[in-house]
């Protein structure tokens, strides 16, 4: 059901402030939730925009830790860099506030004894860990010890990171404090929790019936959440750093990370405008927005309404626009591996060039399926999109009206039939943009703008006014006359998308300001009007450029790939007698083919001393059979026989596995008889 609205709240997931913002922030929630923004803004419809850090979880309290300063330090730290990156990428808020402000402490703290006194919590006791020499429960972060899927150490209580499976801490083979190293014990602790199993029947018909309108990847992951029916939610921690419990008998015990930080939204709004905040969050006149990542929608579509549901006084959101999420060069962006491109480095790197990258992530944008980022695509967007035809366009048509009027808007004259196709094709951009904005398609919408661009390359080269220009002068007047109108309704289009480019576009156009609804007007620019001396919106990126950063990204990942090198931990113990059982000898190969339908397998002839033998090797993907004819390869004699597709394989050839999961057969380093025993 269609709702007028009259007004607008947009919010922006908070960014934890325990490390830069990366191109993957940037393209789920921050572009995307910004071109809305200020596509409303153009409409002169009322929008607040609301972000801001969250400070407070335990990831911030590890990052302190290690390196030896306290979790104020580090938010101080982050938030700054972090609120300095949006501005300068043009992340237009009207208030970026933090969740360790006084405001966000009273609010948060106020909302939950209000949920408190309304009984709208259930109180519990559980066994969790605790350190007895730090005395302190321990975070699910804060234990390590041996994962109980793939043995290795140091997987954490909440996931083993090696090989990604998620965990309980009491999941953890010898389970370690984080905090003093020693083992951590049981101990009974109380909770507050969220009692969403109540919550689940309205949550059911207000997500599932009333709002199928939402993105399909927000609304089947709500279903699935839903159909596994809900589980209590404790909304409290044990921690020394958050917002204290406001409740008799809590010490030591904070506001989960997650209770708070949407009542960040509340707070940052409250600090901006201390007077009339509440039309904005309580106002059912007032449409709620909040933009995030797929890792946040269970908090922004049940968790969160379920808190403003049992306060009671608030609105709920109307629609949670999420992303899934950005890879980089096919690799998952992670901060700790610092897999990322840094929004700070892209600064330095690449001056002046912030559009670029919100064109490139817009156009890429994971609105339907996880994307994926590469410097080569970031590239050729701004070679062949950006500076080719929407830059191109640009440029010809106002150094044309440089060239030969002096940089005067000319008198149009009579519109021929190519002339009033070519505007009533830019006049259906406006509803077509217009609409996939409403329904949060910005990828789509920003192609919708590119095409403007495209028509107008095609209106100058088709009506070649530098060749008419010498049979036809007023013909030129109107050709002209058109592409700056064209060039006028450019820079009005994509302002949502490329503020930066529309800014300097304006200023060369000497327009005075833009208005959403004048988009498909042919009389933006009156004849006589003087424009400003034209410039180049865009410049090519050159091949080094490129190269650089991907050699970045290279040093990056082999660097992760040294440290993260461990050698399996060595196995049991064996008799000597055990040992002895093993034969294993060197051969010297003789043959070696491919074998047929089996593309890891080579056979080898092995002179082995005796009769010569075959044996079956899987490791056609590491050598070519050619490479190894002629080799002394070390082998186990006394395997018993198997068949492989078909052949007796008599024995194993012994390699090695790198890290990188390469194979490297085994050799000796002088040439010795074949037959010799190895021991
Ligand atoms: O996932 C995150 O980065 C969280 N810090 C998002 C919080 S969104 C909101 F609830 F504040
Ligand atoms: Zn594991």
């Amino acid at each position: 059901m269609e709702k007028n609205f009259k007004r607008t709240t947009v919010t922006s997931a908070l960014p934890y402030a325990n490390g830069p913002v990366h191109i993957g922030h940037l393209a789920g929630v921050y572009v995307p939730a910004d071109i809305y923004v200020r596509y409303l803004r153009l409409k002169k419809e009322d929008v607040l925009f609301v972000g801001g850090s969250d400070e407070h979880g335990v990831p911030i309290t590890i990052r302190a830790r290690k390196e030896g300063i306290t979790p104020q330090d580090v938010v101080d730290r982050y938030h700054t860099l972090i609120r300095d990156s949006f501005r300068e990428f043009g992340i237009s808020f009207d208030v970026y506030g933090r969740t360790t402000s006084d405001v966000h402490r009273e609010t948060a703290s106020a909302f939950f004894r209000k949920l408190y006194d309304k009984g709208e919590f259930v109180e519990k006791t559980s066994m969790q860990y605790y350190d007895e020499e730090a005395h302190t429960f321990l975070a699910d972060r804060y234990i390590t010890g041996e994962c109980p899927h793939c043995h290795a150490e140091g997987a954490y209580g909440d996931q083993c990171e090696k090989c990604g499976t998620s965990l309980s801490p009491t999941d953890l083979i010898n389970p370690k404090s984080a905090v003093s190293g020693s083992q951590p014990v049981m101990k009974e602790t109380k909770h507050w929790y969220l009692p969403l199993d109540k919550h689940e029947a309205w949550l059911r018909q207000w997500i599932l019936e009333d709002h199928k309108e939402w993105r399909n990847n927000v609304y089947g992951q709500c279903k699935s959440w839903l159909d596994m029916g809900l589980q209590p939610r404790a909304v409290s921690r044990d921690l020394d750093w958050g917002i204290p419990v406001p409740v008799e008998g809590a010490d030591g015990k904070v506001l989960y990370v997650w209770f708070d930080a949407p009542i960040g939204y509340i707070s940052n709004t409250k600090e901006l405008l201390p007077d009339t905040w509440e039309t904005w969050w309580k106002d059912p006149e007032t449409r709620l927005v909040h933009f995030i990542g797929k890792d946040n929608i269970v908090f922004h579509c049940i968790v969160f309404p379920a808190m403003l549901k049992a306060e009671g006084s608030f609105i709920l959101p109307d629609n949670v626009p999420s992303n899934e999420f950005l890879n980089l060069e096919g690799d998952k962006i992670s901060t700790s591996r610092n897999w990322a491109v840094w929004l700070h480095e892209y600064l330095r790197d690449f001056p002046g060039k912030q559009d670029v990258l919100r064109y490139v992530l817009t156009a890429n944008a994971p609105e339907t399926k996880d994307n994926d980022f590469t410097w080569k695509d970031f590239q050729a967007r701004n070679n062949n999109e950006l500076v080719a035809v929407y830059g191109n366009f640009v440029n010809r048509a106002l150094q044309l009206t440089q060239k030969y009027y002096d940089g005067e808007v000319p008198v149009c004259g009579e519109l021929t039939d190519y002339d009033r196709m070519t505007l009533d094709e830019f006049k259906d951009v406006k509803a077509k943009v217009e609409e996939l904005l409403n329904a949060f398609k910005f990828r789509d919408a920003q192609k919708e703008a590119m095409n403007l661009a495209r028509i107008g390359n095609k209106y100058i080269a088709d009506s070649e006014p530098w060749k008419v220009v010498k049979t036809d002068p007023e013909r030129v007047k109107t050709v002209i006359y058109i592409s700056l109108q064209l060039t006028a309704n450019l820079a009005i289009a994509f302002e949502p998308f490329l503020p930066f480019s529309s800014e300097r576009l304006r200023g060369m156009l000497h327009m005075e300001s833009f208005e959403w609804e004048r988009l498909g007007s042919t009389d933006l620019l009156p004849s006589g009007h003087r424009l400003a001396k034209p410039e180049l919106l865009f410049e090519k990126i050159e091949d080094e450029t490129i190269e650089a950063q991907v050699q970045k990204l290279l040093d990056t990942k082999k660097a992760n790939e040294e440290a993260s090198y461990r050698a399996k931990p060595i196995r049991e113990n064996i008799a000597f007698e055990d040992f002895e059982k093993l034969d294993i000898r060197v051969g010297t190969v003789l043959e070696c083919t491919k074998v047929p339908k089996a593309d890891k397998l080579l056979c080898f002839k092995i002179a082995d001393g005796l009769e010569n033998r075959t044996i079956v090797s899987g490791i056609a993907k590491h050598y070519k059979p050619e490479e190894l004819v002629g080799k002394q390869v070390c082998f186990i004699a006394n395997l018993a026989p198997r068949k492989l597709k078909g052949i007796e394989s008599q024995g194993m050839i012994l390699s090695a596995l790198n890290n990188d999961d390469t194979l490297s057969v085994v050799t000796v380093d002088r040439e010795v008889k074949p037959g010799s025993e190895v021991g």
